[in-house]
């Protein structure tokens, strides 16, 4: 599994309620998304992460969910072009941050995407065609990631926000995801999650440590049969506002 040494995070601001959600789960505080989020550097610091933090941008409701704006490689950044008008513009900060360590491409319009529909597996990629990602933003992510050696699948997703709400990649052919995207893991080891469950197909692997949101488990006990040191995090604030783990960084 890549180990990576950077994470770029943005701290939820005060407008985080007002940005968009499917959940149901009611409106977020803002002081326990703010404990929850330290709390997640927290874990990046002990997972041997040098961790960048920008202060929140109150333009943008879910510019904390910075996974979005761009697809790192060890060769460069891909800003992307989020999909929501609402969220267009959260890329620009990232680019100048990122800058700094990577080479910068770019996806253009009229494509769309954002990194939570983008799930590495080693040197391949999985591309989610979801209302956020459009064929014209994959096929330009594709030609980019060709560029730099690796292949890129695009995948139809229905039912739900991104490609990673529903699976994740935990290394050495583990992956943990819900029935509709078991074609992803086809000769490889897949926790199914159940429905109720659903939220915890959203992990997170981070160097020697995996990261599981904390409250499901079913899922757990399937996970800790693997052996993998665990991290639990508790994520109800990001939760309520459709974020997982992977959404609340940019590693690299
Ligand atoms: N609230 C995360 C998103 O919908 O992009």
């Amino acid at each position: 599994m890549h180990q990576f040494t950077r994470a770029i995070v943005r701290k939820p601001g005060k407008s985080f309620a007002k940005g968009i959600t499917t959940s149901n789960l009611g409106k977020p505080s803002f002081e326990l998304a703010l404990e929850q989020h330290a709390a997640y550097r927290e874990m990046l610091k002990q997972s041997g992460i040098d961790v960048i933090v920008l202060e929140a941008d109150e333009r943008y409701p879910d510019g904390c969910f910075v996974e979005d704006t761009a697809v790192v490689t060890n060769e460069a950044a891909i800003i992307t072009r989020p999909g929501d008008p609402s969220r267009l513009g959260e890329e620009e900060s990232i680019l100048q941050t990122i800058s700094k360590y990577k080479k910068i491409e770019r996806i253009t319009a009229p494509g769309n995407l954002e990194g939570g529909d983008i799930l590495r597996v080693e040197k391949k990629f999985y591309i989610g065609i979801t209302k956020r990602t459009n064929t014209e933003g994959a096929n330009q992510l594709a030609q980019l990631l060709k560029k730099y050696g690796y292949t890129a699948t695009q995948v139809p997703v229905k039912n739900i926000l991104h490609l990673k709400t529903g699976i994740a990649y935990l290394g050495d052919n583990n992956f943990i995801g819900v029935d509709e995207l078991k074609g992803i893991a086809q000769g490889k080891n897949m926790i199914k999650v159940e429905q109720s469950e659903e939220y915890s197909a959203n992990c997170l692997r981070v160097n020697d440590n995996l990261i599981i949101p904390k409250g499901f488990p079913k899922s757990k006990s399937q996970i800790v049969s693997l052996g993998y040191n665990i991290i639990e995090l508790e994520m109800s604030e990001f939760r309520k506002m459709d974020g997982g783990l992977t959404c609340l960084s940019l590693l690299f």
